[in-house]
């Protein structure tokens, strides 16, 4: 651990330093890695094609980084404390010799099943350790992971496996959550029926539940890995070959695989984890994220074990058995560093502040949100109640497409500002643009957040669709990376971050396209076309607010029809997308040329009665009213 930063004026000077020399920047960090063969060049780029390559010609497998090359120092340290959902059950914990240990038995098996260098194989896994060795392993043998969050459907997943093409999902019979017991078996078997690219699938026994296994296709996790041998020689990897896919929402319907690729998503990950949560030598990290998404690939897996760190993984849910189960699993494990969601802070806030008091949580050093914007009273609460007003908040902002933190305070080191997420990590290069594309220069105006030169862990392309990576990011401010969001820079140069500005909503600090919703609520049979948009949520930060023009034939109860339509979005991706409010109206309010006005409906969904703007190009104005009329 020789990445950290020390005071605010290192961090200066640090950055100063790789905006003017990146190479050299970059290079310094990347050589305190093992690679198997140095890299001929840093960085190769344009921002065009784009065609982003760091580190080429280097060689490396990443779990040489994070499992062998600790093991002379620590072979018998805590890697992960493993907490249950249920609180009376027992935890586990693993250590960097065992967890090398797992990861090898697994590749080993991985190997037996005929998986090779650059094959994907799908994860779609509860939170517990083995997960954590099933990601390893596929990393270990080259193999390419796309993890699916366990709470999309069985429909979303077999998106997912066929985008990929991959050939194994490993999964469990099912997990558990809060007072549910969740059946994964059956949702794979449903998912991957017409999955011809499939060929075996590992099931991990969680829940006790004796699926049926498909003969000569299910294999049981623990019957793959016992009796397998406990070394693995890591497959050699360039820098740039494919480490994992994730699939994340835009504005269209389907879901894009992000492709992240090994040697500089190391890199980033590594230090920006040591830096923004200002890790020590033995202190304990807690991410609640689910591995399902970015924040747990990078700061519960990668980032944390390639910097030797200890960290809690939990398998439960904030409010199980109480809300103080977050407090009481910091106060179990003495948490040094603590990151969440603001959506799990706002929750948690409303259930007062005395179940907080009965929990010891001075251990705590750092106190981080990540996932979408952390409104002012939601951060007094975190700084005063969790934090006790000694510890920074870090606001991360960040995303799938750039693998790491890029914009934050780094521990104590930073000023802080409450709703700001503060100032760009060391190699990263933000700016924000006018419509023209022109860069604004002024303080306090806002404008689109772009960046203007590549990082390590920047995405490399969208799976299989270069061209769509290209126009979604690259193509909308010519030389930049668009991020899709809207920012302001205050006048100390620290950034606030507005929202999206695209057709993207944020839910809990989950990332759903517009389109993607409207796709699912339209194969519901009462349906005939529909608009989902945004609106502003208490606990979830936006909500998802559904108009649904219905076939007018039909007799069924609105209430029927509503929960159906719930139905259908629950089948199509799950229901962590379930619409919030659902609204049957006659019309949309489209233009003549059919386009339909989100705008108008944005407004509505946020209250508004009246004052629409322009809507002269409206084909048929009326519709507006009788929408306004019925608004919920
Ligand atoms: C979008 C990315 C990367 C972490 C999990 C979400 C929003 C993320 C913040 C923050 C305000 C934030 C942005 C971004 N977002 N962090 N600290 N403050 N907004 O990853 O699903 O790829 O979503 O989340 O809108 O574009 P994601």
């Amino acid at each position: 651990m020789s990445l950290r930063i020390q005071s605010f004026e290192e961090y200066q000077a640090n950055y100063k330093n790789s905006v003017e020399n990146p190479e050299q920047f970059w290079g310094e960090i990347a050589e305190t890695f093992f690679w198997q063969k140095k890299w001929d060049n840093v960085l190769d780029w344009n921002f065009n094609e784009p065609s982003i390559e760091w580190f080429k010609g280097g060689q490396l497998n990443i779990t040489e980084n994070l499992l062998d090359r600790h093991l002379p120092e620590r072979a018998n340290q805590v890697a992960f404390y493993w907490e249950p959902n249920d609180i009376h059950a027992e935890g586990k914990s693993i250590t960097y010799q065992e967890l090398h240990n797992e990861v090898c038995k697994f590749s080993n098996g991985l190997k037996e099943l005929g998986i090779e260098k650059g094959d994907r194989v799908c994860i779609y896994m509860p939170m517990v350790l083995e997960s954590v060795v099933a990601i390893l392993a596929c990393a270990r043998v080259g193999a390419v992971h796309s993890i699916i969050f366990a709470g999309f459907s069985a429909h979303a997943l077999a998106d997912r496996v066929d985008d990929a093409k991959a050939k194994l999902v490993i999964t469990a019979d099912g997990l558990n959550r809060g007072t549910k017991k969740v059946d994964l078996k059956s949702m794979v078997d449903e998912g991957i029926k017409n999955c011809p690219s499939i060929e075996n699938v590992i099931i991990l026994n969680c829940i006790d539940s004796q699926p049926t296994m498909q003969e000569g296709r299910d294999i049981d996790y623990y019957q793959l890995i016992n009796g397998q041998s406990t070394m693995f020689q890591a497959e050699k990897m360039e820098a740039e070959d494919m480490l994992f896919i994730l699939y994340t929402s835009g504005s269209t319907g389907k879901p894009k695989g992000v492709v992240h690729t090994c040697g500089g998503y190391m890199v980033y990950t590594s230090y920006s984890f040591e830096n923004v949560f200002q890790y020590n030598e033995g202190d304990v990290f807690w991410c609640t994220a689910d591995i399902g998404w970015i924040t747990g690939h990078s700061y519960i897996v990668y980032g944390p074990l390639l910097s030797g760190a200890t960290s809690v993984i939990f398998e439960g849910i904030p409010t199980f058995p109480d809300a103080g189960r977050f407090w009481q699993v910091c106060e179990k494990y003495k948490v040094n560093q603590f990151y969440t969601a603001p959506t799990a802070i706002r929750a948690l806030m409303s259930h007062g502040t005395d179940i907080v008091n009965e929990y010891d949580l001075s251990s705590l050093k750092v106190i981080g949100s990540v996932g979408e914007p952390i409104n002012e009273e939601a951060w007094n609460w975190y700084y005063e109640n969790i934090g006790k007003s000694k510890c920074p908040v870090v606001d991360t902002w960040w995303q799938t497409e750039t693998g790491g933190i890029m914009l934050s305070g780094l521990g104590d080191l930073s000023p802080m500002n409450p709703t700001h997420a503060g100032y760009p990590l060391p190699g990263i290069q933000p700016v924000l643009l006018d419509s023209k594309g022109n860069e604004i220069t002024e303080n306090e105006k806002e404008g689109y957040l772009c960046m203007k030169f590549p990082w390590p862990s920047i995405l490399r392309t969208t799976y299989g669709d270069h061209e769509r990576c290209k126009n979604t990011y690259f193509s909308n401010y010519d030389g930049y990376y668009f991020t899709g969001d809207g920012a302001k820079r205050n006048k100390n140069g620290m950034y606030r971050i507005i929202g999206r500005v695209d057709d993207v909503i944020n839910v809990s600090g989950h990332r759903f396209g517009t389109a993607e919703i409207e796709c699912a609520i339209n194969t519901n049979k009462f349906v005939i076309e529909s608009a989902v948009v945004g609106y502003p949520h208490d606990i979830k930060g936006q909500g998802i607010y559904a108009y649904v023009v219905i076939d007018i034939e039909n007799e069924e109860d609105y209430a029927i029809i509503q929960s159906s339509i719930i139905d259908s979005v629950s089948n199509e991706i799950g229901r962590i997308a379930k619409p919030d409010k659902i609204q049957i109206v006659t019309g949309l309010p489209k233009t003549r040329s059919g386009k339909i006005m989100r705008r108008i409906l944005r407004k509505i969904a946020e209250g508004e009665k009246a004052n629409f703007g322009d809507t002269s190009t409206l084909l048929d104005p009326n519709v507006v009213d009788s929408i306004v009329e019925n608004s919920i």
